[in-house]
């Protein structure tokens, strides 16, 4: 029997890295955890491993499928928690990756991200202070070589999260997106290309990195965007303070081949 006063929070691309550890995190915190993929079997292992949490396969780009799994998930009650995290990458020369790629990656980081957001609407307004975490990324500050796409498709995460955050505040939901560079993930690590900016940047946040961001996003009052790592957080101060021109010749430097 689960206490009426424990909270929820339900979590796409659970299955792996960032979602993964935030699921842990807000497991070991005594949430109610509700895990979201497509890859049914390492979700599965998951729950298993989460004291049998409950799960359920998803594609975010099904839109009433998204449906179903917050009612299954919530049913009459409330949902505390929204965190939008499921996302692919390709990198790669613009033109080496294909237009059905390319449409890939905006129809889950970006379509995704508003069918899971509109179906969990109800939910999350019966929750007292309720609150949706997006996945954004430094690759919204900058256009990123090699990353097009994927860099486009997080900047629209981006101005989702600045209109709702204004627009549901009415509803009394916060609206709020995280912007780590590389993160040490599946994601990262067995991508089939590296940009020459994953190299210089260097990866060095832990998924457990980011699964404290959101923690701290679900648990206080945060400023909207929420960058993650020093050296990102020096480059969009140095975006602020210099011509915008600088930010472009930071790019080219770091994306040079
Ligand atoms: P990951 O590849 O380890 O995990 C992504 C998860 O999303 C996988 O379990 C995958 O099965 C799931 N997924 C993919 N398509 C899906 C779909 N259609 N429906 C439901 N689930 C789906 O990647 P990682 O690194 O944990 O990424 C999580 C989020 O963080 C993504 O939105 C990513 O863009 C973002 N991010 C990652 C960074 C990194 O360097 N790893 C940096 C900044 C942001």
């Amino acid at each position: 029997m689960i206490p009426a006063t424990t909270k929820s929070i339900l979590i796409t691309g659970a299955a792996s890295g960032i979602g993964l550890a935030t699921a842990r995190h807000f497991h070991q915190h005594g949430w109610r955890v509700g895990l979201l993929d497509v890859n049914e079997t390492a979700l599965a292992g998951l729950a298993r491993d989460l004291d049998g949490a409950w799960f359920h396969p998803l594609d975010v780009t099904d839109a009433e499928a998204c449906a179903r799994a917050v009612s299954a998930f919530s049913g009459d009650g409330a949902l505390d928690a929204l965190f939008n995290c499921a996302g692919i990458l390709r990198m790669g020369r613009f033109e080496a990756i294909s237009a059905e790629q390319h449409k890939r990656i905006i129809d889950i980081n970006v379509t995704g991200l508003v069918n899971m957001s509109l179906a969990a609407l109800p939910a999350l307004r019966r929750a007292d202070a309720p609150v949706v975490i997006n996945m954004s990324s430094a690759s919204a500050l900058y256009g990123v070589p090699h990353l097009a796409s994927y860099s486009a498709s997080k900047f629209a995460v981006r101005g989702l999260t600045e209109a709702l955050n204004i627009e549901w505040k009415r509803l009394g939901i916060r609206v709020v997106d995280v912007m780590p560079p590389f993160v040490k993930t599946p994601m990262v690590e067995e991508a089939d290309y590296q940009a020459p900016v994953v190299s210089r940047l260097g990866v060095k946040l832990k998924a457990e990195d980011i699964a404290a961001k959101v923690w701290e996003a679900a648990a206080r009052e945060v400023p909207v965007h929420n960058p993650v790592g020093g050296v990102f957080k020096m480059i969009k101060l140095l975006d602020k303070l210099l011509p915008s021109a600088s930010t472009r010749l930071t790019m080219t430097f770091l994306s040079r081949e």
